[in-house]
């Protein structure tokens, strides 16, 4: 198939397009690199011998969309476009809004005019309300804490509303819990422009850039005491865009599934794997609790292993091992 990957120079999207063109799909990448290098799209090439063709612009610019629609007889969307700090999103709700929500609206309106009504689309475990312990299945209370959550949110509605309007879509939404990790060729890996979650930090203090991590509460109810969340590796991620795509083959309707592994990992865990995987000392100071946060939030996978048959199937050890191995090899990211 002829894919269109909205955002393709980002961390998800990347790894999907290597695993897109292992499965023999044609990728057609749109991106404006707010968050990416452009030095990503000849390291996805290098991976997988196919380059991807590539339109460089706003995924708002209708003119744009339509031109590559025309172009390039696209048969499905996986929309991984977005803006996604949640700090960033309290200051510039009004941008989130804009690029999230009136971006997917666009490509939707642009999408139709061209009959083509398959899309996955990237939400996030943002959506959900405070939970404590309990395993968050689909039907958990909506209740984002931030604005960027609930641009997650108008977007699912929105493509509902879309799918009941014109029964002809087919629409899977995703709710990703905590992507982590890099591709087994250390070749792409997570590399953001400001670090706000955990992973990346850890990688920073490997680089030397920072000096140690700060722990945010350690008086949680948790074995250990720091927070826990469902850590997946993007490989697995990016392996559930294709099976969230058979199932717009031959269906049609909204189909909406969490995608974790159903496991809790510890922030002391996480720092720990990581000190086995690179071998040093991570260094780590204690901090008081940020915010917003709640001690455990691990996703139920119930419905995405039953329906589509698709398992996390990697490991903490191997998130570790592929994140060292990545950041190892390219100290400055994609700059090397
Ligand atoms: N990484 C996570 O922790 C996480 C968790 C849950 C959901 N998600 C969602 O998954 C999707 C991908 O996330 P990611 O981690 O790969 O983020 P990312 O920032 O690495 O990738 C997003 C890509 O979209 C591009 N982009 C942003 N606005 C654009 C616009 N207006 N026009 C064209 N391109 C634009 C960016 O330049 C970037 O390359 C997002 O929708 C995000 O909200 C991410």
């Amino acid at each position: 198939m002829r894919i269109l990957v909205t955002g393709v120079a980002g961390y998800i999207g990347s790894h999907t397009t290597v695993e897109l063109q292992a499965a023999g799909h044609t990728v057609i990448g749109i991106d404006n690199f707010v968050n990416s290098s452009r030095e990503i799209l000849p390291r996805i090439e290098k991976i997988s011998g196919v380059p991807v063709k590539f339109y460089e612009g706003d995924i708002r610019d209708e003119k744009l969309l339509d031109e590559i629609f025309v172009v390039e007889k696209i048969d499905a969307v996986i929309h991984f476009a977005a803006l996604k700090a949640v700090a960033e999103s309290f200051d510039c709700r009004d941008e989130y809004y804009a690029v999230n929500v009136e971006g997917t609206r666009t490509l939707c309106n642009v999408m139709e005019r061209h009959n083509v009504t398959r899309l996955v689309y990237s939400s996030s475990a943002a959506v959900y309300g405070p939970a404590e312990s309990d395993l968050l299945s689909e039907t958990f209370a909506l209740k984002p804490t931030n604005p960027y959550g609930e641009t997650k949110i108008a977007c699912e509605e929105l493509l509902r509303e879309r799918a009941e309007k014109n029964p002809v879509w087919s629409i899977v939404l995703l709710r990703y819990f905590n992507p982590v990790g890099a591709h087994a060729s250390a070749l792409i890996g997570e590399f953001p422009k400001s670090p706000a979650n955990i992973a990346p930090i850890i990688m920073e203090v490997l680089r030397g850039v920072r000096p140690a991590i700060t722990i945010n509460g350690t008086d949680y109810s948790t074995p250990d005491g720091t927070c826990i969340r469902d850590y997946i590796h993007v490989v697995d991620l990016a392996l559930a865009h294709l099976a969230a795509l058979d199932w717009t083959a031959a269906n049609t309707g909204v189909k909406l599934y969490n995608v974790g592994t159903g496991r809790g990992c510890s922030v002391k865990e996480i720092i720990t794997a990581f000190e086995a995987a690179s071998g040093r000392m991570i260094p780590a100071q204690y901090g008081p609790r940020r915010a917003g946060d709640v001690a455990v939030v691990v996703a139920d996978p119930a419905l995405i292993n039953a329906e589509l048959g698709w398992r996390a199937a990697r490991s903490l050890k191997d998130i570790a091992e592929s994140s060292v191995a990545w950041i190892t090899k390219n100290p400055r990211g994609f700059e090397n």
